[in-house]
């Protein structure tokens, strides 16, 4: 059991000594997410000059200087001013920093705060977060009650990471980032795993630090399905290149053909063509496309029409949170497809760890009960849903959070990738992005209907 679900967490009353025992474990627990999170900032933002941290890698990117101070900004907002009621640092940049003022490619032309400045901001704000974070009281009051703000936060930070690290990989230049590769594989994993047809329990109330999107908890009946038992690897996406996947309108949506036209694309970002094979780039290295990894950098049309030149379509969310959560034999739903322990390096691919998705297979000890393995890690997995609040969705702590993207425009992701902190990832987390975008890590894994020889076994 994390510390995080354990009962004594939620909720503190007033004035027993129990309460302060679990503050206390709350204020180490806050203590160390924050630090982890700034060490994995600081990394990002130290491995490269003030040049590179100043300049626009790409269109779809801010300058690496305009996140980290974006980061302290957020936090000065939040703990800061709200939870800790002290005058601000500097609230002459709210406005440079604020996300919805200043389009990402308007960034690098704005006064930003050079690396130093930004620097020095970070440090002021986290001592002053330390300094409140001493004297806070994990009261009834909902923004600072298990610590949520703080959990906010940590996990705002640990976004913005993985936001700099697909930076990273879109900026040219000799490679700076070194990462061990991921563990091997035991067995490989191949196939497709049957999920009953019946009801499951998706989102949560009870996740302290879950966001808003992923409250509250209700139940969703399916239809019984086939999930595959991995995500999509390189070597299969190569076999849909190879046959004329890109080619053939029959496989596209309309708005995907289009899209596949006007942008020319004929394989995924960052591939090119090696002789017979395919090389690519990652973080400023190229290697040869390994055949049973996860394909990373598609976008949603690429994968859409990969399932149907498989025969088969992408998951629903629900069909992939059932897959990820759905305990069979206790019916409730689990945090993580393991069980509700937090993750740790033998489940998943996550923090950055390794600087890749890892073979399929390599994680068995992250598997589901049915048998679905890398749901969680690896790679983004994008589903055929479009980002909507769950019944009875109230945006908390603030509309820009979620809210204002709910509608047709974005298809939501799942389970995280390679780039993703565990703090930021978990079997209710719910992340969103345009059909076209594929700077992201974003990979696939196919569904399809089961067949009533399947489902009456
Ligand atoms: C949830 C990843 C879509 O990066 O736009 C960061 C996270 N929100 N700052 C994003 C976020 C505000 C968000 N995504
Ligand atoms: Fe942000």
């Amino acid at each position: 059991m994390s510390a995080r679900s354990e009962p004594g967490l939620r909720a503190p009353q007033s004035g027993t000594e129990g309460d302060a025992v679990t503050g206390e474990r709350l204020r180490v627990r806050i203590a160390a997410e924050l630090a982890r999170a700034r060490s994995r900032t600081t990394l990002l933002t130290e491995v490269v000059d003030d040049a590179d941290l100043m300049r626009q890698h790409s269109p779809l990117m801010s300058p690496l200087v305009w996140d980290l101070a974006h980061v302290g900004n957020q936090e000065e907002l939040w703990l800061v001013r709200d939870v800790g009621g002290r005058e601000p640092v500097r609230c002459d940049i709210d406005e440079l920093y604020d996300a919805f003022k200043q389009p990402r490619r308007d960034r690098p032309a704005l006064p930003l705060l050079p690396p130093a400045e930004a620097r020095a901001y970070l440090g002021t704000v986290r001592d002053k977060v330390h300094d409140l974070l001493d004297a806070v009281t994990f009261t009834e009051r909902p923004l600072v009650a298990d610590g949520f703000a703080f959990g906010m936060i940590v996990q705002h930070e640990q976004q913005h990471d993985e936001t700099m690290l697909a930076t990273h990989q879109l900026r040219s230049g000799p490679a700076v980032l070194h990462a061990p590769p991921p563990p091997e594989p035991p067995a490989g994993v191949a196939g497709e795993v049957l999920v009953p047809a019946g009801p499951f329990t998706m989102g949560t109330d009870t996740d302290p630090w879950a966001l808003d999107n992923e409250r509250p908890a209700h139940r969703v009946d399916l239809p019984a399905y086939v999930i595959d038992a991995a995500p999509v690897t390189n070597g299969q996406y190569q076999a849909f290149i190879a046959d004329g996947g890109y080619t053939d309108p029959r496989w596209w949506s309309p708005a995907g053909w289009a899209h596949r036209l006007r942008e020319e694309l004929s394989a995924p970002m960052h591939w090119r063509p090696d002789g017979d094979n395919w090389s690519y780039q990652r973080f400023g290295r190229w290697d040869r496309v390994r055949a049973d990894e996860p394909v990373v950098h598609v976008c949603w049309y690429e994968a859409q029409a990969y399932a149907a030149w498989a025969g088969k379509r992408l998951p629903t969310e629900a069909e992939w949170e059932k897959a990820a959560r759905w305990d069979p034999v206790t019916g409730r739903s689990r945090r993580y497809p393991w069980g509700d322990d937090d993750p740790t390096d033998v489940h998943a691919n996550l923090g950055q760890r390794h600087l890749r998705p890892a073979q399929v297979g390599a994680y068995p000890a992250g598997a589901s009960p049915l048998g679905v393995h890398q749901l969680i890690g690896d790679v983004w997995e994008w589903t055929s849903t479009t980002f909507r609040g769950h019944p009875g969705f109230t945006a908390f702590p603030y509309r820009e959070y979620s809210e204002v993207f709910f509608g047709d425009a974005y298809r939501v992701l799942r389970g995280g990738s390679f780039g993703t902190d565990r703090s930021a990832c978990r079997g209710t987390f719910r992340n969103w992005d345009y059909p076209i975008r594929r700077q992201i890590f974003s990979g696939f894994r196919c569904a399809r209907d089961a067949r009533p020889d399947e489902s009456h076994r």
